[in-house]
């Protein structure tokens, strides 16, 4: 018998204030049109100071154990990169407000690629027989690191959080077709040399906070847009490419398309690079804007919410961000219950 992982529940949570574009193009250099035509965010929401990384993952992890039906999961695994603190984790402090102390719980930083890394991490816990359920969550307050005078940043991304409950089964090798709720194979890589293209520099060991005041916006959230563009409809095309290969799918096969939602252009672009039509991919970053580690589990529980999946839909996951890093993976969608 070989154990693997299944979907069985999903969550989302958003803080409640909805920043619109018109809003920041009164506190900066910009326009609702410019942010419109560029990136295709209308709006996103921002936490109110006081309101944590964790607090967040927590909402949205508490509404996929109920989506689940379970009281309790065995791990918490979260991806983000907000943390509440530099040290220690959040995903303790998750676990200890979803009343799971006592748990295992850690964070994966893989910046927008996280959520992709944490599942693939969390499907190892199960295959390992470590645990039998895992709580894997993407959160991010990214509005507490972004630049107010860097209007190249501040109109992308915004706050949210997602999470799923994964399961493990087991099948023996003969009926090893990727049944409903299946999450894998996976592509995952990274690119240190990329480090730079998206980034804060002050605040860790290279730029120590006791040493010298950082270099203005040092502090922040930095990124180099274009190039940053580019080199994520490349790795997304050849990452998705891999694993598609990998499951023994055709992009014909592909009913949604479910990627990080870093851009429009970008969603576009790399549904047209993989031979993907424009009614399969799902964006909701018109409404949420790119939500880093959070924007797959978001966009997927909101189309959830929505009835646009029906069980047996072959999903393809892709993502892309800092490190650089990027992955893949493949999910076939299991007949959940609406909420
Ligand atoms: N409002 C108005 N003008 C802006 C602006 C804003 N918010 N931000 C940049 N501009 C200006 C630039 O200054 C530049 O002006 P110039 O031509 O006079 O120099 C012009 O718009 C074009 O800038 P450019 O950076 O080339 O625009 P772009 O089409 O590449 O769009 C991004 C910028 C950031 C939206 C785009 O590069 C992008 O989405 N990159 C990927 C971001 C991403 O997904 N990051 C997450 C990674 S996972």
């Amino acid at each position: 018998m070989t154990r693997s992982a299944v979907l069985a529940g999903i969550g989302s949570f958003l803080p409640p204030r909805c920043v619109p574009n018109a809003q920041l193009a009164t506190q900066m250099d910009t326009s609702d049109e410019w942010i419109r035509m560029r990136t295709g965010i209308r709006q996103r929401y921002f936490a109110e100071p006081g309101t944590t990384t964790s607090d967040l993952a927590a909402e949205a992890g508490a509404r996929a154990m109920k989506s689940a039906g379970l009281a309790e999961v065995d791990a918490v695994v979260l991806a983000t990169t907000t943390p509440d603190r530099p040290c220690p984790a959040t995903a303790p402090a998750v676990a200890a407000k979803l009343g799971l102390v006592g748990r295992p719980a850690y964070d994966v930083q893989a910046v927008c690629t996280g959520f992709v890394y944490a599942l693939a991490t969390a499907c190892g816990l199960l295959a390992m027989s470590c645990v039998d359920t895992v709580l894997v969550i993407g959160a991010e307050t990214f509005s507490t690191i972004l630049n107010p005078a860097d209007r190249t940043t501040s109109v992308i991304f915004g706050d949210g959080a997602g999470a799923m409950v994964l399961r493990a089964t087991e099948s023996d090798e003969a009926g090893q077709a990727p049944g409903n709720g299946t999450i894998g194979p996976f592509d995952l890589g990274s690119d240190g040399t990329g480090r730079d293209l998206i980034t804060v520099r002050a605040g860790g060991a290279e730029q120590r906070r006791s040493c010298l005041t950082p270099a203005p916006g040092d502090e922040y959230f930095s990124m180099a847009g274009r190039e940053v563009f580019r080199q994520a409809v490349e790795r997304m095309a050849r990452s998705a490419g891999a694993v598609l290969a990998r499951a023994g799918w055709q992009a014909g096969d592909v009913d949604w398309l479910a990627c990080h939602q870093a851009n429009l252009r970008i969603l576009l672009s790399l549904a047209d690079a993989l031979g993907i039509p424009e009614n399969r991919v799902l964006a909701n970053i018109a409404e949420v804007g790119n939500t880093s580690a959070a924007s797959i589990p978001l966009a997927l529980d909101q189309a959830h919410q929505a009835g646009r999946f029906k069980p047996g839909d072959r999903l393809l996951l892709s993502a892309f961000g800092g490190g650089l890093t990027w992955g893949s993976t493949v999910l076939t969608w299991p007949d959940l219950t609406h909420p």
